[in-house]
């Protein structure tokens, strides 16, 4: 499913409506990962980060912030963003399966797994497995369910834009979405869905113990986040 890589490898990509929407997008999720950073010496590993221009927001509550960026020119424009950084460091997907291991505290992966075959979606797992500490949590966010139609996203988008002063941008910002090659990607390579009761399995098998969070990270509350811990009987 490499193809979705491609897809979001511009240095802004049409997912955005606007500069505003991609950066109340990235606070907002920004935001709701730092309520799950356990301490300030935590050590965090963002994969499939994105443009993730309010990571900075996220360091300051931990020691160390890792941005893991399959697509090479978003990567380099957070390489350029945040050089300098002292808590900041990006790196390739490539790189991120190199690291010690039980380097991090919180791995997240938000909006992520619709793009993997379910095959890459387990090996990323065991990877993840394999980079948390033993205490370590796991954060899927965006899971989309089963069903949950195109409608429904646009209508989330309209409200999220409705409240964030992006309205009419997010209406346009729409219809460039449909011209572009989302919907063709949607068809041809398509997109994972999980139910709440496949996701749990998932990550079972992958040896971590689950629950679904009250809330998603971000804007679309139809959507589930997981949170996921290494479980014991499994190290
Ligand atoms: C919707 S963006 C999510 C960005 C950010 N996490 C957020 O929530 O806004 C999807 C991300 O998935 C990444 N991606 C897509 N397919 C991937 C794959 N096969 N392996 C790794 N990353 C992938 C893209 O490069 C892109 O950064």
């Amino acid at each position: 499913m490499s193809d979705w890589i491609e897809f979001y490898d511009f240095k802004h990509s049409v997912i955005y409506v606007n500069a505003r929407h991609r950066d109340v997008h990235y606070r907002t999720i920004a935001e709701d990962i730092r309520k799950l950073v356990s301490s300030p010496a935590a050590h965090v590993l963002d994969y499939g980060c994105g443009e993730a221009t309010s990571a900075d927001l996220i360091a300051a509550s931990c020691t160390q912030l890792v941005l893991v960026e399959a697509a090479p020119n978003v990567r380099a424009s957070l390489t350029m963003r945040y050089a300098g950084h002292p808590k900041i460091a990006v790196i390739s997907a490539e790189q991120a399966a190199a690291l010690p291991k039980a380097s991090f505290d919180l791995v997240v992966m938000h909006s992520v797994a619709q793009y993997l075959s379910t095959a890459e979606l387990e090996r990323l797992l065991a990877i993840f497995r394999t980079l948390l500490k033993p205490d370590g949590l796991l954060v899927l966010g965006d899971i989309v369910p089963p069903h949950l139609a195109a409608p429904s996203a646009a209508l989330a988008l309209l409200r999220f834009g409705a409240a964030n002063g992006f309205f009419w941008a997010a209406a346009s910002g729409l219809m460039r979405i449909f011209v572009s090659d989302y919907l063709r990607l949607r068809k041809t390579v398509g997109l994972s869905h999980y139910s709440e009761a496949a996701m749990i399995a998932t990550l079972k098998k992958a040896g971590f113990g689950v629950e679904r969070a009250a809330h998603n990270i971000g804007h679309n509350q139809r959507r589930m986040t997981f949170l996921a811990r290494p479980a014991s009987s499994a190290l």
